[in-house]
């Protein structure tokens, strides 16, 4: 399987490039972001706590979210070529989950894409999409909230693939074409090495 992880702060372009390599590998998408506000749309009791936290721009709990993310392994394993993680892992405990829950399906993490972008071109995208789309956590407030738990929670969890050697850090910035090339370019050099 080909199990890529997209990582990167708030705005560096996951979800605009998990398209691009959906397109390109036919891999099954999750982003644990969009199944949480999926989860937040049905209204239910989980929905509900999981939007009071996204609101603040602070993560939601590991358990939730490795539940939802083992649910749709389960159920898309055997049909897919692989997938692609987009948001996820996002912590320390998540990163070593996820590696748990590939091994019982006898796959593991091929390469971990980090999209590399200055703060001030990450609050200028978000700042823009709040005008275009208004998602609920695109204010100049929350995505500062937002940042702060990228960097003191998430960012840690690049040196994990670092040591695996699976880490492959690109420049975020330019055109979503071209920097989806550097992606492709990347994701062909880590299955030559294997
Ligand atoms: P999530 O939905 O994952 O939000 P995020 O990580 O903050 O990421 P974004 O969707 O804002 O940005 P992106 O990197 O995908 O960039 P995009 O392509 O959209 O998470 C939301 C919340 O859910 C979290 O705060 C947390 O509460 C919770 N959550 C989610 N996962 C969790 C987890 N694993 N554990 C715990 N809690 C979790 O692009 C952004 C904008 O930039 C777009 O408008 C796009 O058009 C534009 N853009 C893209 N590429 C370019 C480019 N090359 N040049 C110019 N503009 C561009």
């Amino acid at each position: 399987m080909l199990n890529i992880v997209l990582f990167g702060p708030p705005g560096s372009g996951k979800g605009t490039q998990a398209a691009k390599l959906v397109e390109k590998y036919g891999l099954k998408h999750l982003s644990t972001g969009d199944m949480l506000r999926a989860e937040k749309v049905s209204g239910t009791e989980l929905g509900n706590r999981v939007a009071t936290i996204m609101a603040t721009g602070m993560l939601v709990s590991d358990d939730i979210v490795n539940e939802i993310v083992q649910s749709q392994l389960k159920t898309h394993a055997a049909s897919v070529p692989g997938f692609i993680f987009d948001g996820y892992p996002r912590t320390i405990e998540q990163a070593h989950t996820l590696d748990g829950f590939l091994q019982e399906i006898g796959t593991g993490v091929s390469v971990t894409l980090f999209l590399d972008v200055p703060k001030d071109d990450l609050v200028k995208r978000l700042l823009q999409r709040a005008i275009e789309l208004g998602r609920a956590d695109d204010t100049a407030e929350v995505i500062e909230a937002r940042v702060t738990e990228y960097n003191s929670k998430t960012l840690s969890v690049a040196s994990v693939y670092e040591g695996q050697g699976k880490l492959q850090k690109l420049n975020g910035i330019g055109s979503v074409d071209e920097i989806s090339a550097r992606l492709i370019a990347a994701v062909e050099m880590s299955s030559i090495k294997g």
